[in-house]
């Protein structure tokens, strides 16, 4: 990508829930002047992660995808306006158009919480642990038209551990997604 001096990347994170990634975006964009969060998009009205974007004054958008080309439609407007240059899918669970990325020329990242090209799609950390793996993780990646399947930016292992559930096994990867996915950021811009 190219850099311009002195100019901020801006960016639109999308999320459908808790947010704890875009909380974390929010943060590592305070520290690393690079970077701007400018609009958070969301499919939920209720995600707790709109009101912390709120709070740190980024204006939301909430479209729910009930007619996907519609809401798609709308979003490019508004990404454009904004001039957004990246998109950050943050635990959004709704999955975009093949037109949609196009328009964004591979610029659409996601993150995903197991070793991808293993475990794509819903409850990876049960299907993990009920397959007896040694290791789980977490990956970013572009976004193409396939679920959870563009090239890989950057990946963590996890190592699983005895007495490992969903929800402890979760939280460890929850906190390597806060570290990866600003570094993928990073590195996409270099
Ligand atoms: C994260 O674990 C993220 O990797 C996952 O949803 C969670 C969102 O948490 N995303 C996917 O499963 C996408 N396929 P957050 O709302 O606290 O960031």
């Amino acid at each position: 990508m190219k850099k311009s001096a002195g100019r901020k990347i801006e960016i639109a994170v999308f999320i459908s829930g808790t947010g704890s990634n875009l909380k974390n975006l929010i943060k590592f964009s305070k520290k690393n002047k690079r970077f701007k969060i400018k609009l958070v998009i969301s499919n939920k009205k209720n995600a707790k992660g709109l009101i912390f974007a709120n709070r740190n004054n980024i204006n939301t958008k909430v479209y729910n995808f009930k007619k996907r080309s519609k809401d798609e439609k709308k979003m490019l407007n508004i990404l454009l306006k904004e001039k957004i240059q990246i998109i950050c899918l943050a635990g959004f669970m709704k999955i975009l158009s093949k037109n949609f990325i196009k328009k964004f020329n591979g610029k659409v990242i996601n993150i995903h919480p197991s070793l991808l090209p293993n475990y794509k799609g819903l409850n990876t950390h049960r299907r993990v642990l009920d397959n007896n793996e040694k290791y789980s993780g977490c990956t970013v990646h572009f976004v193409n038209s396939k679920l959870d399947s563009g090239k890989i930016i950057l990946q963590k292992k996890v190592k699983i551990l005895k007495n490992d559930t969903p929800k402890k096994l979760q939280k460890r990867i929850l906190k390597q997604e806060h570290k990866i996915y600003p570094k993928a950021l990073q590195m996409i811009v270099n």
